[in-house]
């Protein structure tokens, strides 16, 4: 009985010590260097192949002109560095294009995290009227008429070309788009000289006084949750997909990770440079909302301006580099 009671004393303890633990330390982890995959849906070298072929081929749109890449540009992150980009009919779309690099590391996918796969996620730009406009059962009848594509589904699916089938292409082609090791990982791993002093003061910012750890964290430096920041007060975000009022405004934690390498910033790409986006942090962020929907978080205007800088060096230590890209042979 005694000896139960010292047990169950000792794990309360132990627990009770980990939550109480400064989280900081163990919040920042390197990028693991392999995304898992679905049980049904093995990430194989032929279906990545297939994935890319599909990922770079316009013939996935209604008029046969806009790829995947033609937004998700490998040459610019998997962006495509505009604010916004346009869609099928020329018209800016109403959100900013998010990269591809790394993606397969998130739960939920799109700024307000509406579907929860990759493969889920794949048909979403193909048939929306305003991207690439493309009916889901003429591209079936469309890519049935290009031999390299029936024969490359038959071997790897057992299957004509169907949706199912392009969507977890698509999804393990991006599954693959894991980028190396930065200077911050390899400052993680213990070298101390992979940061500049600049950059090492604004990882000090990052994780104190600047709060941005609280949901810049984990691997990608995103929580995966939703946050209202006051960016702009139009597009309702997760509100849209929750239905809740309190949702509104919500966009989910982005990614830090080659953050350097795919401006304009924020869902609607309002901020141009990451240092109008740390300047944003520091006294941009309202102090309240319509509604009493106040942003989530408050500017830090407490915190010297001269910290803008290194914080901005900071950011620029997690870029690593995209896996080489040998663009496909359309069949
Ligand atoms: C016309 C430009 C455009 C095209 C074409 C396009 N996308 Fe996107 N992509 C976007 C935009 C804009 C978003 C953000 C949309 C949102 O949050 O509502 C996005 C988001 C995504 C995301 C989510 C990333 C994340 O962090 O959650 C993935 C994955 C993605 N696209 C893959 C694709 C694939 C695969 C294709 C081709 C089948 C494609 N996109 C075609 C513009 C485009
Ligand atoms: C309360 C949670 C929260 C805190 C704290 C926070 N962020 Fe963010 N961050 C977000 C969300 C949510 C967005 C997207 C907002 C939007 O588009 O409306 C974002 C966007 C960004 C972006 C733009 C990313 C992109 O792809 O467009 C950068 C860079 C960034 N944050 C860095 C920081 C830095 C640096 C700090 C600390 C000074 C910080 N964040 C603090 C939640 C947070």
């Amino acid at each position: 009985m005694c000896r139960w009671l010292t047990v169950c004393c000792l794990l309360f303890v132990s627990s009770v010590s980990v939550a109480e633990k400064p989280q900081a330390e163990s919040k920042l982890v390197p990028l693991p260097q392999k995304v898992s995959a679905p049980k049904n849906n093995p990430t194989t070298p032929a279906k990545v192949e297939l994935g890319k072929k599909l990922f770079f081929d316009p013939r996935l749109s209604g008029n046969n002109q806009m790829s995947c890449a033609t937004c998700h540009m490998p040459d610019k992150a998997y962006g495509d560095g505009l604010a916004l980009s346009p869609g099928a009919e020329g018209k800016p779309l109403k959100r900013n294009t998010q990269t591809c690099l790394n993606v397969g590391f998130f739960k939920t996918f799109f700024w307000d995290g509406r579907v929860a796969s990759l493969e889920q996620q794949a048909l979403g730009p193909i048939q929306s009227t305003v991207e690439m406009n493309q009916n889901l059962d003429n591209l079936e009848v469309e890519l049935a008429a290009i031999p390299g594509y029936v024969t490359e589904f038959k071997d790897i699916f057992g299957t004509r070309p169907n949706k199912d089938g392009i969507a977890k292409a698509l999804a393990a082609f991006q599954r693959t788009l894991v980028t190396e090791s930065s200077p911050f990982d390899r400052f993680l791993a213990g070298d101390q000289d992979a940061l500049s002093a600049d950059a090492k003061r604004g990882l000090e910012l990052f994780r104190g006084e600047a709060g941005c750890i609280e949901c810049h964290n984990g691997p990608l430096l995103s929580d995966g949750n939703f946050y209202r920041l006051g960016v702009s007060f139009k597009d309702e975000g997760r509100a849209n997909i929750t239905g809740m009022k309190e949702d509104r405004y919500r966009f989910r934690t982005p990614s830090l990770r080659n953050i350097a390498e795919t401006g304009p910033y924020m869902h609607d790409g309002s901020q141009k440079t990451l240092d109008d986006v740390v300047t944003f942090y520091f006294r941009g962020i309202p102090d309240s909302g319509p509604d009493g929907l106040n942003p989530d978080t408050a500017a830090l205007d407490g915190v010297s301006f001269s910290d803008i800088a290194p914080i901005v060096e900071f950011l620029k230590s997690l870029s690593g580099k995209a896996p080489e890209l040998t663009p496909p042979n359309l069949p």
